[in-house]
């Protein structure tokens, strides 16, 4: 399917110098130029008050990706589409030289223009930001003519109640049409093919239920620690950062039902179905099926020595629903640990032999792919077998030059496309999945557990999937790695 043109957009960046601009967004706007992907008209106004400069901005992505320095011609392009607008975001009376710039480049382009804003603002700054964009002045929605878009970036909130509001406040500034909640873990290309895999593949669309899955384990795992967002960090922990978006994200997308179409109001409308059954573990269970932790060296970093702030979080979650009562859902992710992995397996039963697994691995990043762990038999002239992998690995194939989640951000963003965001029904169903672990841990008696940096995490985390017979995987399991054998004679 060809897509379709990009429209005349004019990026306005909240944030341009922050860890999430640097990280993800400036990087995924180099990759776009360099594919040739931004439509001509396509402008990039960035915001700072540090008297930052667009060659400032270039330098930072050079400093971010490896390859940008040799890119002269693409830098000179990206360069040329970008203006800085000097302005405190925190300032409401600012405000109308935004307005100006944007008129202005509107007038240089000839014609209205979509304005896309990139919202990586602090928590403190929403309210004051978001209510100052929603003025007529800024806020020029027109649709068909001039489409005001808003990439609004996780944190959605700090808890149940702070997102209703932000929800709520959205609500009366915007119209529901006009907001994007980025969760990037979505517009990553293996999440987006959990859908076409399941569905599309009888084989695993009549098995993919709790009569043939005795579990599913969600893994998102980072080497790095918290990288400098120690005030960030600190006050959000593993559970708000990476749990209540992108995990319960995948999980919708490994339990959702078969949606009609996938169109953007047929996929909400499955997750938002699913999320909204899934269930924390019992008040009376939350000290068997929750584990939090802190990395050691923690405290020092987040200068916060008496922290309790948690780096790694394992829990046990459930599905009240036909399809998938009594199957275990083990979820882990954790900061400074020993590799980046993220990864979901479905643990396949076996009514011939319950001692046997299949395990079927669908790695999102890095050696994206499919694995499924086959047993078969070794070639002799007895009955001896041999483990094997049958995969489907996206490096050294013709597509593993994939978009990068951002870059798919960017360009749905462009296009008015919806589906890869997450709804406010998602996020207030994945609060109330989060949020009563989040109250059991403030019992000055819940266990905090230590863990060394560049481990796999604390021993009470192996404890929690232990029970269920099912280990952790860990690198004893290489996925999309050149094949192993084992021999069992
Ligand atoms: C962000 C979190 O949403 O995702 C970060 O705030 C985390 O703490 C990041 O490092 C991980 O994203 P990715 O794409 O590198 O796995």
């Amino acid at each position: 399917m060809r897509m379709k043109k990009l429209e005349r957009t004019i990026l306005i960046i909240f944030g341009s110098t922050g860890d999430l601009s640097r990280r993800k967004l400036l990087p995924a706007l180099f990759r776009l130029e360099k594919s040739g992907l931004l439509p001509d008209g396509f402008r990039i106004l960035a915001i700072s008050r540090r008297g930052t400069t667009v060659d400032d901005i270039i330098s930072i992505i050079c400093a971010t990706v490896p390859e940008a320095s040799g890119e002269t011609v693409v830098l000179e392009s990206l360069g040329k589409r970008m203006s800085i607008l000097d302005m405190d975001i925190g300032k409401p009376q600012q405000y109308g030289r935004l307005s100006e710039a944007l008129s202005d480049l509107e007038k240089e382009a000839g014609n209205a223009m979509n304005h896309l804003f990139y919202l990586a603002i602090p928590a403190t700054l929403f309210e004051t930001v978001t209510g100052r964009l929603g003025e007529p002045d800024i806020n020029r929605h027109e649709p068909g003519m001039r489409e005001c878009r808003f990439l609004i970036e996780k944190p959605f909130g700090f808890s149940l109640d702070s997102a209703r509001q932000l929800i709520d406040s959205l609500g009366a500034r915007f119209d529901q049409s006009q907001i994007y909640r980025i969760d990037h873990y979505l517009a990553k290309e293996t999440a987006q093919n959990i859908l076409a895999f399941r569905f599309e593949n009888p084989l695993f669309c009549g098995t993919w239920n709790r009569e043939h899955i005795s579990h599913i384990m969600i893994t998102a795992i980072e080497s790095i620690g918290i990288e400098g967002r120690a005030a960030f960090y600190d006050s959000m922990g593993a559970m708000r950062d990476l749990v209540q978006s992108h995990l319960l994200q995948l999980l919708a997308l490994v339990t959702m039902r078969q949606p009609r179409t996938f169109s953007d109001t047929d996929i909400h409308r499955e997750k938002e179905y699913i999320l909204s059954r899934v269930r924390p573990p019992r008040i009376e269970r939350m000290n068997d099926d929750t584990v939090r932790a802190q990395y050691r060296g923690y405290r020092n970093e987040a200068g916060n020595p008496a922290s309790m702030t948690e780096t790694y979080t394992a829990v046990r979650l459930s599905i009240d629903d036909e399809a998938w009562k009594d199957v275990p859902i083990f979820i882990r992710t954790g900061k400074a640990l020993a590799q980046k992995v993220t990864e979901v397996t479905i643990v396949f039963s076996n009514p011939c032999n319950p001692s046997r697994n299949n395990l079927l691995t669908i790695r999102i990043q890095p050696n994206e792919g499919i694995v499924i762990d086959l047993r078969i038999k070794k070639p002799g002239f007895y009955m001896a077998y041999e483990d094997v992998q049958l995969d489907f690995c996206y490096t050294g194939t013709a597509i593993a030059d994939h978009p990068e989640a951002y870059e798919r951000v960017l360009v749905d963003g462009m296009r008015g496309d919806r589906t890869l965001f997450a709804s406010d029904a998602e996020v207030l169903s994945c609060w109330k999945i989060t949020e009563p672990i989040l109250e059991a841990w403030k019992n000055p008696d819940f266990p905090l557990h230590f863990y060394d940096k560049g481990s796999w995490g604390p021993q009470a985390a192996d404890q929690l999937v232990e029970k269920s017979g099912i280990p952790w995987l860990t690198d004893e399991h290489p996925v999309c790695t050149p094949p192993r054998i084992v021999h069992h004679d």
